[in-house]
């Protein structure tokens, strides 16, 4: 009897797959297979065939145990590989490149632009004290910026509170350093306010200030058009509005046309056309007197503005409360922006 086509589908049966496996197994290796029949046949043959017919069986038997037993052994190998495998022809994971904060790009920018004429950066610390807040700045003991509806106190009985604008830095700068003096001072600020789209409880400013003799407003206008004209456009509009602050005398504030509606009139230049983008001034002899400089002989200037402003006019930006989110999909909007170049 001829075995051969059964050889041949021993020998080319699939073995890749655990299905394979159990397949094989079945049809050559358990009873009810393809070589049980054969066995079964094996009695039925006459006497003096059996003995050949047999041996021949043991072989495809003993072959079909074998690539079983091999085609195993290579499948709990491949398993247990598989994990470390790595396929290099796979995509590679993205990873996002981050990118700053609006609001230190912006202060980053302020900087970089004062920088080129001259101001080097000082800096103070959050938790002030009444003298540097107020007094020191000529506020009168009954200004209503001391009142607790607008400031956070931390320690009234000791004057210890959260500093309400950046000028304190002006003092501490001035109480330490002999003119001429030329700083910028950035940092975070704290108002008791309650949180909308237009006001929150910290933001960030930064205040400039230059003591010299013979400083004049004339050097204000121009240092704060320049820096308008760098920070913003050279094509935009400003107007200068007389104001009051008790650290500055005279003292004004700088307004830059509106850059969302272009003058048309909407809700951040509450229909203005106008946003108010600084505030400035001669500072004020007593001011002078306070932290220990000669009125008689220097004469300077002071400035502070908000970056969240300026952030908000240069990038468009609706709603103050997005700069503390930190919603992602915000922030990857300046993924890649960086200082402008020299
Ligand atoms: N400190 C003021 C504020 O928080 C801003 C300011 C106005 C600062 C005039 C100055 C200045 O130095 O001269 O609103």
């Amino acid at each position: 009897m001829d075995l051969s086509a059964v050889e041949k589908a021993i020998l080319e049966a699939p073995l890749s797959t655990p299905e394979d496996l159990l397949s094989f197994q079945k049809n050559f290796l358990k009873k009810g297979g393809v070589l049980d029949g054969y066995y079964g046949l094996l009695r039925t043959l006459p006497g003096a065939e059996r003995p050949a017919f047999g041996q021949a069986l043991q072989r495809l038997r003993a072959l079909a145990e074998e690539r079983f037993q091999a085609a195993q052994v290579h499948l709990r190998a491949a398993e247990a590989i598989r994990p470390t495998l790595t396929d290099p022809t796979f995509p590679a994971f993205t990873i996002s490149p981050g990118g700053r904060h609006p609001l230190s790009l912006v202060e980053s920018q302020i900087v970089h632009i004062f920088s080129r004429i001259g101001f080097t950066l000082a800096d103070g610390p959050e938790i002030e004290d009444d003298w540097h807040n107020f007094s020191a700045l000529n506020f009168e003991p009954d200004h209503p910026a001391r009142d607790m509806q607008d400031t956070f106190f931390i320690d009234p009985a000791r004057g210890l509170l959260l500093r309400t604008h950046t000028s304190t830095i002006q003092v501490r700068v001035m109480e330490r350093q002999k003119p001429p003096i030329r700083i910028l001072a950035p940092g975070r600020v704290y108002r008791h306010e309650t949180i909308s789209a237009r006001a929150h409880v910290y933001f960030h400013q930064i205040e400039g200030l230059y003591v010299a003799e013979g400083v004049s407003a004339a050097d204000l206008k121009a240092t704060l058009e320049y820096f308008v004209q760098a920070f913003f456009g050279t094509d935009t509009p400003v107007r200068w509005r007389a104001s009051y602050f008790p650290f500055t005398e005279m003292s004004a504030e700088l307004d830059i046309a509106c850059l969302i509606c272009h003058g048309e009139g909407c809700p951040v230049c509450k229909h203005t056309g106008w946003v108010e983008v600084l505030g400035c001034g001669m500072v004020d002899p007593n001011v002078f007197q306070a932290c220990g400089i000669d009125p008689e002989k220097y004469t300077g200037y002071a400035f502070g503005m908000g970056i969240e402003r300026l952030a908000q006019l240069k990038y468009q930006i609706p709603d103050l409360r997005l700069f503390s989110q930190n919603h992602y999909r915000f922030l990857a909007n300046f993924q890649g922006y960086d200082l402008p170049p020299n």
